[in-house]
């Protein structure tokens, strides 16, 4: 990597903000997932060692630049105390004399949680000002927020602007892992998409495109396609106004000889719900008025199994149907299982797959799992990352 890292930095007894991504889902005041929380450990346990006086700040859910009560960053200063085995001091801002006061009393190696970055609209603005506030009782910056390392925000690339900015372990290991897989893959090379839409995956496809031989759709993505085949949908979720797109990147997927996978078969429900009837069609027999939850039929499922056992590489990105219905959930899963099983360097993107993996049992059996979804969708699209962009070269 070309920019400087936390081992390039003397960081003993020093006062290090550390941007980290801990927007966690929360139920009833309960953060529901501490993976983002693990995933940042060695960052903070480093600087913890290193006698740093260890000042964390992120942003949580969407506040719209304004205190909102329910996003408070109290449940996840909690769940990072029990994590860590210390104490985590949390307070009420994340700028002004309270920070002042509490980064003066701080002892080295302890760890203190600024409150949520978006109730200032000046986070999301990327406002110099903000920005400053935000550096100024710290020595040095250490990015580790790689699941929001694609916003251009005061807390991620406006705080390099006032300090020597390095990168922390996570956003590393993010890097390697992803820049790897992207640059030096080996062949042959797997991409499964799934999730809701197209237009979200468009130029993901495209820049793939350059790089696989092979690519699976599933999930809402497959209904697009099926649709733009000639066939009945029913009512499935599709975008019914990108069947052109489809078209274009079924004839693109043939001139850059990558063989494009779409379900055979797929489950059908009579609605949306959890304990919907259903049944398994073939793709041209989708009664009018039920839905596809998931788009992988045992005969297409029988097809990417064959297909995943002799791939070297997989990229995996988006569920492929409802899989927080159990009785959905049986494409991802033994997809999930599939991949796991087999030979190829395995990297699933962060967000809905990381958590259908997860769900399905098979997270330890992937060679990475990120922790960011729309960072690695731009990471994927060939972009750069602009919290990347903002650190000091080496
Ligand atoms: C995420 O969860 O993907 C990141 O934390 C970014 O959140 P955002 O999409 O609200 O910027």
């Amino acid at each position: 990597m070309k920019k400087k890292v936390l081992k390039d930095i003397d960081c003993e007894g020093k006062k290090v903000l550390v941007r980290v991504d801990f927007n966690v889902p929360l139920d009833g005041g309960e953060v529901t997932d501490i993976n983002r929380l693990e995933a940042a450990e060695p960052t903070i346990r480093y600087l913890m060692d290193n006698d740093a006086k260890v000042i964390l700040m992120s942003h949580l859910g969407r506040p719209g630049g304004e205190v909102v009560e329910e996003l408070r960053m109290d449940p996840v200063a909690s769940e990072l105390a029990d994590l860590l085995g210390e104490e985590v001091t949390k307070i009420d801002d994340c700028i002004g004399e309270e920070v002042g006061l509490a980064v003066s009393e701080m002892a080295p190696g302890e760890v203190l949680l600024l409150e949520n970055t978006r109730f200032y609209p000046g986070e999301k603005a990327n406002d110099p000002d903000f920005a400053g506030k935000l550096a100024q009782p710290a020595d040095i910056f250490v990015m580790d927020a790689f699941g929001a390392a694609h916003r251009a925000h005061a807390s991620t690339v406006g705080v390099a602007r006032y300090l020597p900015s390095v990168a922390g372990f996570l956003l590393q290991r993010e890097l390697n892992a992803l820049g790897e897989v992207m640059e030096n893959p080996e062949h042959p090379f797997l991409a499964i998409m799934g999730g809701a839409k197209v237009s979200d995956k468009l130029e993901v496809i495209r820049n793939l495109y350059n790089k696989i031989d092979y690519l699976i759709v599933g999930g809402g993505i497959a209904n697009t396609f099926i649709a733009a085949q000639g066939y009945e949908i029913g009512e499935s979720l599709a975008e019914r106004d990108k069947l052109d797109l489809a078209r274009e990147l079924v004839a693109e997927a043939k001139n850059q000889n990558v063989e494009l996978i779409l379900p055979e078969d797929v489950v059908v429900a009579d609605r949306f719900a959890a304990d919907a009837e259903s049944r398994t069609v073939p793709i041209d027999s989708i009664p009018e008025d039920w839905q596809v939850l998931d788009a992988d039929g045992p005969r297409s499922l029988k097809k990417y199994k064959e297909i995943i056992k002799q791939m070297k590489t997989i990229i995996w990105n988006g569920p492929m149907g409802v899989f927080e219905f159990d009785k959905f959930a049986v494409g991802t899963n033994e997809i999930a299982k599939a991949v796991a099983e087999s030979e190829a360097h395995s990297v699933i993107g962060g967000g809905e797959s990381a958590s259908a993996v997860r769900k399905a049992g098979y997270a330890r059996q992937m060679d990475h799992i990120s922790t960011g979804g729309g960072a690695t969708l731009t990471f994927f699209e060939g972009k750069s990352l602009p919290a990347v962009e903002a650190l000091d070269n080496v």
